[in-house]
């Protein structure tokens, strides 16, 4: 078998050897960090993701090992595949956060600024863009394009008022189920996502459109306005489920589970995808067998209040005083008058004096 060959990459100062054919926001989600550009269309769990959103711009600044010279443009980090001795920037790039500032303004043109409503903040991947990469105006002066709410099928809504056209929920149908009813019509500033006359979308696996929309436009009906999702402890849980790997996070208050969804990965992507029956239908703690809590990065608004990880101090006050227990070390009575009756009657006539 013929060795895979290697090419040596250099993001943001950084290098590293990753095999041809990678992309360069695969190789610096590598590297990790702030390297890994933000991708709101890219999921690496959909064939043919990608390319839509422009979040994902960096500046290659040296081409190759063989021909040096840098790409003339901003190119998308998730269609790029690397070269032999590629130089990229990200974060060291002022073109690049002007452009990804561009690119938020443009995302937030139509987008409603309704998170204090809306479900998925807390969660929205535009929401966190726009906090690290947009600037806080915009120069847009017509009316933002607005859409009735939709129905598809009993357990998700569509607010296509909040989509991006990421394009990621069309690619989830496509490839998870076994018949995709929506995808998306129209062109340019008419582009929405839609049913075909309204069908209803009841697909086994259709669910995961929820946990892949990066903003609040698919929403699962069995949630919406329920909770905030701060509020709620997310834990790992799983169950012997005959059509997915049963493996989900639990949203938990107190013992209720108020949403069911699967897990994510450090770059919010689903790491299994679930079922429908997992999603929608077992809101019972006692359909889970539950492993703990969830590990939620400590940067997340979710992660406020809940102590995940935190070790709580094993040793005891003897094991740190050589042998020996704690003793009392000062009797407050030897130095303190406090309790002396005399003393206590004579500071009262003292100041019943004195005011007098
Ligand atoms: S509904 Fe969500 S997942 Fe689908 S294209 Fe719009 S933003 Fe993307
Ligand atoms: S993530 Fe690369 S263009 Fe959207």
């Amino acid at each position: 078998m013929s060795e895979q060959q290697l090419f040596k990459v250099t993001i943001d100062n950084i290098s590293i050897e990753i095999p041809a054919g990678t992309t360069i926001l695969e190789a610096a989600r590598k590297i990790g960090g702030e390297v890994a550009p933000p991708a709101m269309c890219f999921y690496s769990k959909l064939k043919g993701s990608g390319g839509k959103c422009r979040t994902c711009l960096v500046e290659v600044s040296k081409g190759s090992e063989k021909d040096p010279r840098p790409m003339p443009k901003l190119v998308a980090s998730c269609r790029t595949t690397v070269m032999d001795g590629m130089e990229v920037k990200n974060i060291t790039s002022e073109k690049v956060t002007d452009a990804r500032a561009g690119v938020v303004e443009f995302l937030l043109l139509n987008h409603p600024l309704d998170c204090p409503i809306c479900d998925q903040a807390g969660e929205c991947h535009l929401q966190d863009l726009s906090y690290e990469h947009g600037k806080n105006g915009t120069r847009y002066e017509f009316e933002r394009r607005t859409f009735k709410k939709h129905d598809l099928g009993p357990y998700i809504q569509l607010h296509m008022t909040r989509c991006i056209m990421c394009f990621r929920c069309v690619y989830t149908a496509d490839q998870l189920t076994t018949k995709r009813e929506h995808g998306v019509l129209d062109r340019g500033d008419h582009a929405e996502i839609a049913t075909f006359i309204s069908k209803n979308l009841e697909n086994d696996f259709i669910g995961n459109v929820i946990d892949v929309c990066p903003v609040g436009a698919l929403t699962d009906k069995t949630f919406r306005f329920k909770n905030r999702v701060w509020f709620l402890k997310p834990m790992d849980a799983h169950r012997d489920c005959p059509q997915c790997s049963g493996k989900v996070t639990l949203w938990n208050r107190g013992d209720e589970v108020y949403r069911v969804t699967a897990r994510k990965d450090e770059w919010g992507e689903v790491e299994e995808w679930i079922c429908n029956t997992c999603r929608f239908e077992r809101k019972q703690t006692s359909d889970w067998i539950i492993e703990g809590p969830r590990k939620i990065d400590r940067h997340s608004v979710i992660s406020q209040g809940h102590y995940v990880d935190t070790v709580m101090p094993t040793e005891t006050f003897k094991s740190v005083n050589n042998g020996r227990s704690p003793h009392l070390l000062l009797n407050i009575h030897d130095v303190s008058d406090v309790n002396n009756e005399e003393l206590k009657l004579d500071n009262h006539t003292a100041s019943t004096q004195s005011t007098i």
